[in-house]
């Protein structure tokens, strides 16, 4: 990866930059075949518990459209050479707390793109601000019970560790995501591709995703 170092170091970035960390790059698979993107007028923000499909609903609208999907942990991870395990290990919840945030910044300081958040970026109102300042907010709403199943390995999810704490998390924090954002969509016994083609419909109809303009 050529720009993994540019990913690490540049906290300040200029404009116009693609993201950091972007996972779908327009227009790279098919040879001869030139790709045309879609256009985001500005950043969509996956908001939701652990294990609604935050990552994966935006991995799968950003091939759909040939636009770029991030995934703000991921994206911190790399930024720290730490697994997000150690950070709350090393500094607490609050120590990844503030990182969460510098991370949100820098995602909002480059081009518009589709961001998968961590389930807890709404609980600072800082955080809440500036979503709601930036972007277009999709919660993708999901039961405890639900997500427990879609969770590979808990214990990359410090907050996930039994389904009577997640029930009281989520429960504390369900009218912040309602609060915050643009559109609810209910991911119970629907795959991702659906919930991705559902996102896809209210972007276009709200006018944040464009079809690519016939040359
Ligand atoms: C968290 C969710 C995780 C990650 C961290 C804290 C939370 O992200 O940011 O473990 O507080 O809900 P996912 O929502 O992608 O699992």
């Amino acid at each position: 990866m050529g720009d993994r170092q540019d990913r690490q170091g540049n906290r300040r970035p200029q404009k116009p930059q693609s993201q950091p960390g972007a996972q779908s790059h327009p227009g790279k698979n098919k040879p001869g075949k030139k790709l045309v993107p879609y256009q985001l007028k500005k950043p969509v923000f996956f908001i939701g518990f652990m294990g609604a499909g935050k990552t994966s609903v935006a991995r799968s609208l950003a091939r759909m459209c040939h636009i770029s999907a991030v995934d703000m942990d991921t994206y911190l991870e790399r930024r720290e050479q730490k697994k997000i395990k150690e950070i709350f290990a090393e500094s607490g919840e609050e120590g990844f707390r503030q990182l969460e945030t510098e991370v949100l910044k820098d995602m909002i300081a480059h081009a518009p793109a589709l961001i998968s958040c961590g389930g807890g970026v709404v609980g600072r109102e800082e955080n809440r601000r500036l979503l709601k300042d930036a972007g277009f907010i999709v919660y993708l709403q999901v039961s405890v019970g639900e997500a427990a199943g879609r969770i590979s390995d808990i214990t990359t999810r410090p907050l996930f560790q039994d389904i009577e704490q997640a029930k009281r998390i989520q429960e504390e924090r369900a009218p912040l995501y309602r609060a915050v954002s643009d559109v609810a969509i209910n991911t119970k016994g629907k795959g991702v591709k659906r919930i991705a083609f559902e996102v896809k419909r209210v972007l276009e109809k709200e006018g944040i995703l464009c079809r690519p303009q016939e040359s």
